[in-house]
């Protein structure tokens, strides 16, 4: 059955050009959602927008660190002068990089904090307020299951997606009596560049090769499989749905069986 639940609506996603955050824009796109794409790598922003605009809707790319407040605010001011409302933020712009803690430096430690939670607290208090005045919208913030647990060199990471699912519950009940939802996803190893970087560097640390590290992590995980990104989106999609008006301030694993609590 093919559905298009957000007909006419906006949505905005951060870290569109690959990944989780592509996978996300272009469901919306399915589902007959207008989406911005924010995102620093203008080259893979704009393949999203082609792949997008191809379902019929309207699309387009905007260059945006999120780490930058100026550049948030004014992509926000773009979309809301292009297409006159906003429906949904999909936070999904984020970046890996694993030291163990005595080489970790501050700089990296730094770098990683601005732009997973910092960057995404400045994409909610940008995007809240808006749809907290419309009286409906929905914010998901792609957290991860590293937001739950850790492992040896997550020490920046995991202090990242921690943080946001902090932030997201703080934000939820901030606008919750506006009928807007604020949730956060924690998704297992999900393939994508960035799971490819992680393997490169935490299985060489232990002797595998990117391969392997791969499917040892499968191996650990009670499905024995990675995550798809559309299987990330759709989660996403759901929580922006007529469906979940219910739920607001969490943080859901999609990960397979990884952590259970
Ligand atoms: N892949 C996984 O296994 C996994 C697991 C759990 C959580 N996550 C989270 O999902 C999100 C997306 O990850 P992914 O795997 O799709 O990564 P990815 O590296 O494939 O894509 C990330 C995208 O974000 C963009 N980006 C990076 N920094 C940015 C910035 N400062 N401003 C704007 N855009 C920026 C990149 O250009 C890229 O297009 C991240 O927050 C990540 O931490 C990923």
């Amino acid at each position: 059955m093919e559905m298009k639940r957000f007909v006419g609506q906006v949505a905005v996603v951060t870290g569109a050009g690959r990944g989780i955050g592509k996978a996300c824009a272009l469901r919306f796109a399915q589902e007959g959602a207008n989406v911005a794409c924010l995102d620093m790598d203008d080259a893979a922003n704009a393949q999203t927008v082609e792949e997008c605009t191809a379902n019929g809707v309207e699309a387009i790319a905007i260059h945006c660190n999120v780490a930058d407040p100026d550049n948030v605010d004014s992509a926000v001011q773009a979309v809301q002068e292009r297409f006159g409302r906003i429906d949904i933020l999909v936070a999904s712009a984020g970046v890996y990089s694993g030291s163990l803690l005595t080489e970790l430096p501050v700089k990296q430690w730094q770098r990683t904090i601005d732009i997973n939670l910092t960057g995404v607290f400045i994409c909610n208090r940008a995007i809240a307020p808006i749809l907290a005045q419309q009286g409906s919208g929905s914010i998901i913030n792609i957290a991860s299951m590293a937001g739950k647990t850790s492992w040896p060199g997550s020490a920046e990471y995991s202090a990242s997606k921690s943080g946001v699912i902090g932030l997201t519950r703080s934000v939820a009940m901030e606008v919750a009596e506006s009928h807007v939802t604020v949730n956060a996803i924690c998704p297992g190893n999900t393939k994508t560049d960035m799971v490819r970087f992680v393997a490169s560097q935490i299985g060489g640390r232990d002797g595998l090769s990117t391969d392997e590290w791969l499917a040892s992590r499968a191996n650990d995980c009670p499905m024995k499989r990675l995550a798809e990104p559309w299987e990330i989106a759709g989660v996403a999609a759901f929580l922006a749905s007529e469906d979940s008006r219910y739920i607001t301030g969490q943080a859901i694993e999609v990960d397979g069986g990884m952590v259970m609590s």
